[in-house]
């Protein structure tokens, strides 16, 4: 080796190469991440030379709403492709159906300055969310951003949200003819615990500021620390008439073709939740552009027809077991139906039967136990046996 190559190497490796462990400059174990930190060491200032020169918007990521090389961003969502969820959410607190004493609370309330935190719980597509929303926008009209901050389960919910988003909010005093601010955390049953407690801190500091309203499906979920400080209202599932209306009208403002079985079907199927009748209203709507009827409502839902379920528990109660098994099986088949949607329609059949009270509630807790064991994962044939024995044993119960 050459006394030259013998200094270069020695300059990033402590080894001769005579002595190095794998005898080789090139993969010396030693030498070689100081080679590359030397070379490092040789280019670094060379490169930001070189990236000084370039104009910052270069190196900077294309902004959103801009032109990219393929795509282009907007931030306008044409109005037709729009979600009818959306799009007939109510404005204002007029436009809420049912609800009326807890909208007047809270009308009340607001109009007299004492405004306490909120806890709106029930189940979902009820409104708890709209109504929140139509106060916000009443109170605020265009400030609506700068005073009120909204936050849902797609946001992140740690405690790090709570000290710092909700915190900053909260503590900032912005001028407003109306005096408070609004924190909306919607879906807070699912806030970590952490977030919870440290949240109860914060309602407590800037109460004076800032009123906090929290949305949630479960109030257990709730810490009771939480609950304590806020007025609770619970929303209920809306009733038959309430959907109803609401399916009219957007049927007419949408100028949809249906019929009065199609506005029951979507009402029955949607079981009190708004927000599921108007997606199933827009799923039919969607599959087809000729009449929305009954049919239709139950093939885009994949819910078994009423009346196709009354000739199945017909045939139960007629056909002697063997033949049931048969025939239960061939219709789930053929229909694609799972046993839950059978179970469920069989609830609904049972509930209209003329049998005395004492068979149909006896009929009905065994129907449920059945649907509590599909929920622990039981075997779905046992569970299908089970369907069938219980419709002979209620045979020969009622033909006694
Ligand atoms: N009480 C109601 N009055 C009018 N529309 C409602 C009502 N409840 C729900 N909706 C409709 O259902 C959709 C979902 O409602 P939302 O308030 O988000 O329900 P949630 O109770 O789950 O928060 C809304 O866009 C609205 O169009
Ligand atoms: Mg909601």
């Amino acid at each position: 080796m050459s006394a030259l190559f013998q200094a270069k190497l020695d300059c990033f490796c402590s080894f001769p190469v005579c002595i190095c462990p794998a005898q080789n400059p090139f993969i010396c174990p030693v030498g070689f991440d100081s080679f590359v930190a030397a070379i490092d060491r040789f280019l670094s200032p060379i490169f930001s030379r070189f990236l000084n020169w370039i104009p910052a918007q270069l190196l900077m990521p294309p902004e959103k709403g801009h032109d990219t090389k393929n795509v282009i961003v907007s931030d306008k969502v044409s109005m037709s492709n729009q979600m009818w969820v959306e799009k007939y959410r109510p404005k204002s607190l007029d436009e809420i159906a049912a609800h009326a004493d807890i909208v007047a609370t809270i009308r009340q309330l607001t109009h007299d300055k004492k405004l306490p935190h909120l806890l709106l719980y029930g189940p979902p597509g009820t409104g708890k969310t709209s109504i929140i929303l139509a106060l916000a926008r009443e109170l605020y009209s265009t400030s609506f951003t700068q005073m009120a901050l909204e936050l849902n389960a797609s946001d992140e919910r740690g405690i790090d949200v709570v000290r710092e988003e909700i915190q900053a909010f909260a503590s900032t005093l912005r001028a407003s003819s109306f005096g408070f601010k609004l924190v909306i955390l919607d879906e807070s049953d699912s806030m970590t615990k952490d977030a919870q407690f440290a949240l109860r801190r914060i309602i407590e500091r800037y109460t004076k500021y800032t009123r906090f309203c929290l949305i949630c499906n479960f109030p257990s979920k709730i810490i009771p620390a939480l609950q304590s400080r806020c007025t609770k209202f619970r929303l209920e599932a809306l009733q038959f008439e309430d959907i109803r209306n609401k399916i009219q009208l957007v049927s007419s403002a949408e100028n949809l073709k249906i019929t009065e079985e199609g506005i029951l079907a979507v009402c029955r199927v949607g079981c009190g939740d708004m927000r599921k009748s108007l997606n199933i209203l827009q799923s039919a709507h969607l599959a087809s552009k000729d009449v929305i009827d009954e049919d239709l409502v139950y093939a885009v839902t994949g819910k078994p027809l009423p009346v196709n379920m009354g000739n199945l528990c017909d045939s139960l109660l007629t056909l002697p077991f063997k033949e049931a098994v048969i025939v239960l099986v061939e219709r789930k088949i053929i229909e694609g139906l799972t046993l839950s949607d059978i179970v469920e329609a069989m609830m609904a059949y049972v509930s209209q039967l003329h049998i005395s009270s004492f068979f149909r509630t006896e009929f009905l807790r065994q129907l449920s136990e059945i649907d509590r064991c599909m929920t622990c994962c039981m075997g779905e044939r046992i569970q299908l046996l089970t369907i069938v024995s219980i419709f002979s044993k209620l045979k020969s119960q009622i033909n006694q």
